[in-house]
């Protein structure tokens, strides 16, 4: 019933049916595992040939109902809800890259994530292959015959920059491969939906605006139902399997199963979590899912207030650059005007002219805005990318990310925004004269900042 709403509803609606005690919220099934109903019961749910609950690393009610709203919410054919979005992102790449094989991925993206794929994924025997971001061409070169995936995300940071998604879409019809989006940025559909531009694979870090009070760790992965794993390139769907009995994911749950094409998700699931057992709590999932009743609604004050402070900071004497999609003067306006029709996200970076030392001061003199690596909060937070978030980069990998010293990076709240532009401003004047004493500072800006 609920497929037909509009995102609004869908985030307050979808997935949660009411049950025999007529609670009006989803419960916590605080509970490890549940009763099989008859020996056959427990037989046709290891089968597979129905649906349940067995054991929570592989399936719980409360999480389900998450897995269903944000299913319904990115418009894809199913979702499996994981301990983080670090987990989430290896189980998805998991599912279909084996030892010896190769993705290529989009040298902007999340320093956590640069260094799951470019370390770890090594030490397993799968190769990442950056590409530029902004290169379509540059992509294609690093594609070969054991290529099984492309990874973009959407609004990297801390560029904040717009992957042209329909042309990586096309890139991967082209090659046969399926699109993979960390729409972490793209707020569970709500700023941008990359299913609706023909992605395959959805992942999500939950543990930033889906949760959006800066409480929860998740992931999670949602299955666009729109790829072909029985295209002969991946033999894990359609071939035997010797993880679950025999059993073949393409031909039980590909386009012709009465439930539509879940492959993906189903071994990922029964398969991948089953396995690697980095489930989510269903504690965690009744958070999110509280998260998500409201998250249109922050969203829509966290990206005016982010549009409002990057046209102020672009104004100020003492910022020399601000990176915002939104600024009609940013690089990715029309970009992201094609792709974010309620604006480009709520996060932005500047950079102060006064260089990196004055912006580690500047932090501290901050009082409400706080200096926390977190993004999605309803809370504004601040972080310098370049020793925190992407510190792991090697110098050169930081500047193709656009980690550039001393650039900040504003993940945006709800506050009032006048309160935001105060308490910037009150840093600086506590900041700026004090680094004016120094000797290797600019003069013209005292009179500029004093007044
Ligand atoms: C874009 C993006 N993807 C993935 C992650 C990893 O998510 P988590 O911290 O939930 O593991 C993050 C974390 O900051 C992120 O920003």
């Amino acid at each position: 019933m609920t497929n037909s709403l509009n995102y609004e509803s869908l985030q307050v609606h979808a997935g949660f049916e009411q049950d025999e005690t007529n609670s009006c919220t989803t419960a916590i099934h605080q509970s490890s595992a549940y009763t099989f109903k008859s020996s056959k019961h427990a037989v046709d749910l290891f089968e597979l040939n129905e649906f349940g609950n067995i054991y929570t690393r592989i399936g719980n009610p409360t999480n389900e109902v998450f897995e269903k709203r944000i299913a319904a919410l990115e418009g894809g054919s199913g979702a499996l809800a994981c301990s983080s979005g670090q987990s989430a992102q290896f189980l998805a790449l998991t599912n279909i890259l084996r030892s010896g094989e190769n993705f290529i991925c989009a040298d902007q993206i999340y320093g956590g994530s640069f260094n799951q794929f470019k370390i770890q994924f090594q030490r397993l025997g799968i190769e990442c292959r950056f590409f530029d971001t902004n290169n379509t061409n540059d992509a294609i070169s690093k594609i070969d015959k054991n290529t099984k995936a492309i990874f973009v995300e959407t609004l990297p940071n801390p560029k904040i920059s717009v992957p042209d998604f329909e042309r990586y879409v096309e890139l991967a019809k082209s090659f046969d491969l399926p699109l993979i989006v960390d729409n972490t940025f793209g707020a569970a559909g709500y700023v941008f939906k990359p299913i609706e531009h023909g992605a395959n694979i959805i992942v999500h870090s939950t543990t930033k605006w889906i949760c959006g009070h800066g409480t929860t760790m998740g992931g999670v992965i949602i299955d666009a139902g729109n790829y072909n794993w029985g295209n002969g390139k991946y033999p894990q769907f359609t071939q035997a399997s010797e993880a679950y009995h025999g059993f073949k994911f393409w031909e039980k749950f590909g386009y012709d199963s009465p439930y539509g094409n879940i492959a993906f998700i189903i071994r990922a699931r029964v398969e991948g979590m089953r396995d690697y057992g980095c489930c989510q709590s269903p504690f965690n999932s009744f958070l999110l899912l509280q998260g998500l009743e409201t998250l249109s609604l922050r969203l829509d004050r966290q990206i005016s207030n982010t549009q409002n402070l990057a046209e102020w900071l672009i104004k100020q004497e003492w910022v020399e650059n601000v990176n915002y999609p939104g600024l009609k003067t940013d690089k990715y306006y029309n970009l992201a005007k094609k792709y974010f029709k309620k604006g480009a996200g709520s996060v932005l970076t500047f950079k102060l002219k006064a260089g990196r030392d004055t912006a580690d001061i500047f932090i501290e003199k901050l009082n409400l805005i706080k200096h926390i690596t977190n993004l999605g909060d309803v809370k504004t937070l601040i972080v310098h990318p370049a020793s925190t978030t992407h510190q792991q980069l090697s110098k050169e990998e930081q500047i193709k990310c656009g980690v550039e010293e001393g650039l900040l990076r504003l993940s945006v709240g709800i506050e009032h925004i006048d309160d935001l532009k105060q308490d910037i401003q009150n840093a600086i004047n506590e900041t700026l004269p004090h680094e004016i004493s120094k000797p290797n500072n600019y003069q013209h800006k005292q009179q500029t900042l004093i007044s």
